[in-house]
C-alpha cells in the first residue's frame, strides 16, 4: 500500500477531519488541541531526561550550560501556558501550580472563545522514580463576551459544560488522549517524526473490570461507607466475578488510563482529617469524569453525585473521586 494511501491519522489530521463533519465549526478547538499536543512534546523531552537531573545540574540550581534547572511541575506549566498564550484560541487559564486564573491580555485572546483548566504535571512524586506522570487539562467556553478579559466565571464552572478534556501520559510511550462529546480518542507519540498518531480511535470503558486502584495505606481513616466497599473488592465468590486485583501508581493520569483500558475503579475517598480527599475538582477531578462519562463509565463523588454536577466555588476546592466502569461504580453506590 502507498504512504498516501496510509489509514494513519496524526492529531492534526485528525482533527481537522473531523472539522468537515461539524458545518459551524471555527477550527478553534483543533487550533488548541495542536497547542496543547506542542507543549506536551516539549515537557516530554524535559521528563525524558528528568533522571539526568543529577548529573546535569540540581533542581533549583544551574546546570552545566549554565542554565536554571526548574522544577518539572514548574516548567511544564509554563510551557502549557505559553503555547496557549500564543495561540489564537485560548482566553486564559488557571492551572494547579498558580494561586489564581491568568487572562491573557492581547487582542487575540480576548477574541478566543475557550478557556482551559490544567495540572500541568500529575504525579509529580513519582518523577524522581522514572515512573508514569501526567499533564490533565480540561477546555471551557468562556462565559464572559469575546473581546473582553477572561473573568473567574468563565473558570467556575461545572464539569457538564466542559467542551473538551484530556491528558498527556508520559509513560513506556507517550500517549494523549482527548475526549469531546462525539467520543474519546488516544494518540500515540510517533518519536520517529515527532508526531502524535490516533492508536486508539474511540476509547471505552470496559463496561465492568477487575481492577480497584486506591492508596490502601489511609484505610482506616476512609469514610466508613468507603471501607466495607473496598473490603468487598478483596473477597471471593461474589457474583461479580471477586476478588478483585488491585493496582495503584499513585499518578491519577496513569491509574486511570490503565483502568480505562482494562476496565477497573479508581479511587480518591475523603478521610476523617481531609473529608474532601486530596484531588482537585477544576484541575483533575472534572476532566476525568467528562472523559470517563464519554467512554461510557461513571464518576461520583461522596453520596453519589455526579462530579459533573458538581457547581464549583473556588479553583482549588477538592472532592472525592470515585471513577470508572459502569457496573463497577453502580456496585459501589449501593455503599455510599
Ligand atoms: P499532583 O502530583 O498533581 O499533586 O497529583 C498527585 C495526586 C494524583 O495524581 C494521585 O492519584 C494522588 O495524588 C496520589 O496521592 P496519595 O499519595 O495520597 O495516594
Ligand atoms: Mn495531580
Ligand atoms: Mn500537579
Amino acid at each position: 500500500m502507498s504512504n498516501v494511501n496510509r489509514k494513519v491519522f496524526t492529531l492534526d489530521e485528525f482533527t481537522i477531519q473531523q472539522l468537515r463533519n461539524i458545518p459551524n465549526a471555527t477550527g478553534e478547538l483543533s487550533a488548541l488541541l495542536r497547542d496543547i499536543g506542542l507543549a506536551a512534546k516539549r515537557v516530554n523531552v524535559e521528563v525524558n531526561k528528568a533522571g539526568l537531573v543529577d548529573i546535569l545540574g540540581d533542581l533549583g540550581t544551574t546546570n552545566v550550560q549554565g542554565e536554571e534547572v526548574k522544577k518539572l511541575d514548574v516548567f511544564a506549566n509554563e510551557q502549557f501556558m505559553g503555547v496557549l498564550q500564543h495561540g489564537v484560541s485560548c482566553a486564559g487559564i488557571a492551572s494547579e501550580e498558580m494561586d489564581t486564573f491568568i487572562p491573557f491580555d492581547d487582542v487575540i485572546s480576548r477574541e478566543s472563545k475557550y478557556v482551559c483548566s490544567f495540572d500541568p504535571l500529575d504525579g509529580s512524586s513519582n518523577i524522581d522514580v522514572n515512573v508514569s506522570i501526567g499533564t490533565i487539562f480540561g477546555v471551557y467556553w468562556r462565559k464572559t463576551k469575546s473581546g473582553q478579559l477572561a473573568e473567574e466565571q468563565d473558570f467556575l464552572q461545572a464539569g457538564t459544560n466542559l467542551v473538551a478534556a484530556g491528558y498527556i501520559i508520559y509513560g513506556s510511550s507517550t500517549m494523549l488522549v482527548y475526549a469531546t462529546r462525539r467520543g474519546v480518542q488516544g494518540f500515540t507519540l510517533d518519536p520517529s517524526i515527532g508526531e502524535f498518531t490516533l492508536s486508539h480511535p474511540d476509547m471505552k470503558f470496559p463496561e465492568t473490570g477487575k481492577i480497584y486502584s486506591v492508596n490502601h495505606g489511609n484505610y482506616y481513616e476512609y469514610d466508613e461507607k468507603v471501607q466495607p466497599y473496598i473490603e468487598n473488592c478483596q473477597r471471593k465468590n461474589k457474583s461479580n466475578g471477586g476478588p478483585y486485583t488491585q493496582r495503584y501508581i499513585g499518578s491519577m493520569v496513569a491509574d486511570l488510563h490503565r483502568n480505562l483500558i482494562k476496565g477497573g475503579i479508581f479511587m480518591y475517598p475523603g478521610t476523617k482529617e481531609k473529608p474532601e480527599g486530596k484531588l482537585r475538582l477544576m484541575y483533575e477531578c472534572n476532566p476525568f469524569a467528562f472523559i470517563v462519562t464519554v467512554a461510557g463509565g461513571i464518576a461520583i463523588s461522596k453520596k453519589g453525585q455526579r462530579i459533573l454536577d458538581i457547581e464549583p466555588k473556588s479553583l482549588h476546592e477538592r472532592t472525592p473521586f470515585f471513577g470508572g466502569s459502569k457496573a463497577m461504580i453502580e456496585e459501589l453506590e449501593t455503599y455510599l
